[in-house]
């Protein structure tokens, strides 16, 4: 059905729907399993803190900025730019994003599989069966790694395939609550370990002397990675909002829950590390640097849960695994609506047809990489830490010169009556037009020649 795109867009049924499918899209493998490993890396506190102004200075300003494009064009990235100005060249910065987003779920889905595939190594390692544990903990064996990837592209699709309201909104409103129920309790649960304030210390105790350009840098590219800015997925998510909503409003419920999200990780993250090393756990690298990445949550974690042994041992680490692999595909789903809708307004393609068209072609490269997984550092590298900055840089000048700030402002006026006499408009515009684009600009000349 539904050939017409003008008129088969879906919408959020609810307020809290959205924004919990937005804090959905923007908590993930980011918040849970990146931020407390580059917060370990970095310094811990003084992360913490770059991290906080990047967010606030760049991530709620760019966010605002995504949802207004996205709620005035009513539509995917790609055509919201071509129905918002003339200009050639911004329909292909609409296009960079769903690349991004293409890329990125190329490789997210993979690192999402391993974390599924962990809650199923806890199971056999409680009951005795190594030989199946020590397979699927095996990130070398492609062929694990492409069935666990297959999984998590299949839930993924089907969800999309359900639309808006009736697929994303309802599964974000069920999966949020219960992901943030399991932090919380495992959070409290370590934190009254003996031995947890070691890491509680290192994580909030700031050390100013660990700030360097590097440190920023890894902040910036977080900041736009964890609240999923840069690739046009809350462009897409702004699009089935109503007029009624208060963007800066939701905006900014959004980033809180992100910001909120990582640090509770970073509560239950940095003591697990120094309780694992109390236990004899292996927490430096041969070097004498941290064992972040993979290492640290499919390594280091499993060890501590096995020390703790027994049916506890097991909970928590079924819980933990779990947990992931709620967040990651909350954030599937909205790296794969993003390529999705652009099919969909741009093709006239039926939602259903759509999402399994553009999943299975995003899983011909997963399967790629499955095999080699020595390309998703590279193509992080690419799609996401320069990739999504430089989709939030353009998205900026978009606004601050073509577009025009007065045109957004207008926009979110939409549900937010007071805003133009409100100091927020002018200090939104300072804000897109020069203090982000010079920032941006800055950092990211930094990672490509420094
Ligand atoms: N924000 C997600 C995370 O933290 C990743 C993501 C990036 C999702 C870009 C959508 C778009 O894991």
């Amino acid at each position: 059905m539904a050939t017409n795109p003008s008129t088969s867009r879906g919408t959020w049924n609810t307020k809290l729907g959205f924004i919990l499918a937005a804090a959905g899209s923007a908590v993930g493998l980011g918040n849970i399993w990146r931020f407390p490993t580059e917060t370990a890396s970095n310094g811990g506190a003084a992360f913490l803190i770059v991290y906080l102004v990047c967010v606030l200075l760049i991530g709620l300003p760019v966010m605002i900025a995504e949802l207004s494009i996205g709620r005035s064009s009513k539509k995917n990235p790609v055509g919201a730019f071509r129905a918002l100005s003339n200009n050639k060249f911004f329909p292909l910065v609409g296009i960079w994003g769903v690349l991004c987003g293409v890329m990125i779920l190329s490789f997210y889905t993979i690192i999402a599989g391993w974390t599924f595939s962990h809650v199923f190594v806890e199971i056999f390692t409680y009951t005795g069966m190594d030989g199946a544990a020590s397979l699927l903990s095996d990130f070398g064996n492609g062929y694990v790694n492409a069935i666990f990837a297959l999984l998590f592209m299949g839930l993924t699709i089907t969800i999309i395939r359900g639309g808006v309201s009736d697929g994303i909104e309802k599964a974000t409103k069920f999966m949020m609550p219960l992901l943030i129920l399991i932090l919380l309790i495992m959070t409290v649960f370590v934190l009254f370990q003996p031995g947890a304030s070691e890491g509680l210390r290192v994580y909030l105790m700031p050390d100013f002397s660990m700030v360097t350009t590097d440190l920023v840098l890894a902040a910036l590219g977080q900041a736009f990675f964890s609240l999923s800015l840069g690739m046009g997925a809350l462009i897409t998510y702004g699009s089935y909002l109503s007029k009624k909503e208060n963007i800066v409003e939701a905006a900014s419920y959004v980033t809180l829950a992100d910001v909120g999200i990582a640090f509770l990780a970073g509560l239950l993250i940095m003591p697990t590390i120094f309780l694992a090393q109390a236990q004899g756990v292996q927490i430096y690298d041969a070097d004498g640097s941290f064992l972040a990445g993979p290492a640290l949550i499919f390594q280091i974690l499993p060890q501590l849960f096995a020390q703790i042994g027994g049916i506890l041992g097991l909970i928590i680490g079924v819980s933990f695994f779990f947990l992931l692999s709620l967040a990651a595909l909350t954030s599937t789903i909205s790296l794969l609506e993003v390529p999705t809708s652009y099919v969909i307004d741009e093709h006239g393609v039926s939602r259903k047809k759509a999402a399994l068209y553009v999943g299975l072609f995003v899983l011909t490269i997963s399967m790629v990489i499955s095999f080699n997984t020595g390309l998703i550092d590279n193509i992080d590298y690419i799609f996401s830490v320069i990739g999504l900055p430089l989709g939030g840089l353009l998205i900026c000048i978009f606004i601050g010169y073509f577009w025009k700030t007065q045109s957004a402002v207008d926009e979110m006026k939409n549900g937010f009556k007071d805003i133009r006499d409100s100091w927020f408009t002018a200090l939104w515009s300072i804000f897109i037009k020069f203090i982000c684009p010079i920032i941006i600009i800055i950092i990211l000349a930094q990672t490509i020649f420094g």
